[in-house]
């Protein structure tokens, strides 16, 4: 993957764990890169072994270290160069979720060799349902971080709830996500 997903991983073990955290990280992960390049492609398996080596440096399971990054991800795009990209691709979340592959087109065309996730969104009655497609392994709590990032970013409530897995079988990941202005709670 591009080299920004591994500095923005870098970025939320630093920021909350501490320089020293992430260098055990990478020494662990066997990574020897003083510094990613955000622009540059990187084997997946860089990114999957920081993953790995960081869920374990945090002692928490691999699903919940994937989830933190999802959500962290969201306000670290929002903080960077593509942050207006993500405001002008949908004003809520139920937008954004369907802009999605639009989304990650329009980056494509800054990064060359994207191999961007596909995501087929439905309305239905209470929400929507969210098909992620992707060829990598493993990445749905990741997702669903993301998605509830999302939320916070449009300062909703999101509930996301994974509807089929392709851990479990199933040809895709499915969640079911539904969102609430905080504003209509009050
Ligand atoms: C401005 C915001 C965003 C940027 C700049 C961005 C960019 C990227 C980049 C560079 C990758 C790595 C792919 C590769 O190198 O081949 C990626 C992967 C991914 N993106 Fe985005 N993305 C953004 C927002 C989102 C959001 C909001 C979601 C979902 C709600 C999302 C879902 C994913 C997923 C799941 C992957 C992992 C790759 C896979 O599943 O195969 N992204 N994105």
């Amino acid at each position: 993957m591009y080299g920004m997903v591994n500095q923005a991983l870098e970025a939320m073990i630093k920021e909350t764990a501490g320089p020293e955290a992430w260098a055990r990280i990478t020494a662990q992960a066997g990574v020897d890169e003083p510094a990613f390049v955000a622009m540059k492609q990187y084997p997946d398996s860089v990114t999957y072994a920081l993953a790995g080596a960081a869920a374990e440096e945090l002692g928490m399971p691999l699903p919940k270290a994937l989830h933190a990054f999802g959500v962290y991800w969201v306000s670290y795009a929002d903080r960077g160069p593509w942050g207006k990209l993500m405001h002008a691709s949908g004003r809520n979340t139920y937008e954004l979720l369907a802009a999605l592959d639009e989304m990650h087109a329009r980056i494509a065309l800054s990064f060359p060799e994207l191999r961007p996730p596909s995501f087929g969104v439905e309305r239905v009655q209470d929400g929507v349902l969210v098909e992620y497609r992707s060829d990598r392994p493993g990445l749905a709590p990741f997702v669903v971080g993301l998605i509830e990032g999302l939320g916070r970013l449009y300062r909703e409530r999101v509930e996301v709830r994974q509807v089929d897995s392709r851990d479990a079988g199933a040809p895709h990941d499915r969640f079911h996500v539904r969102a609430f202005p905080m504003e209509a709670e009050a």
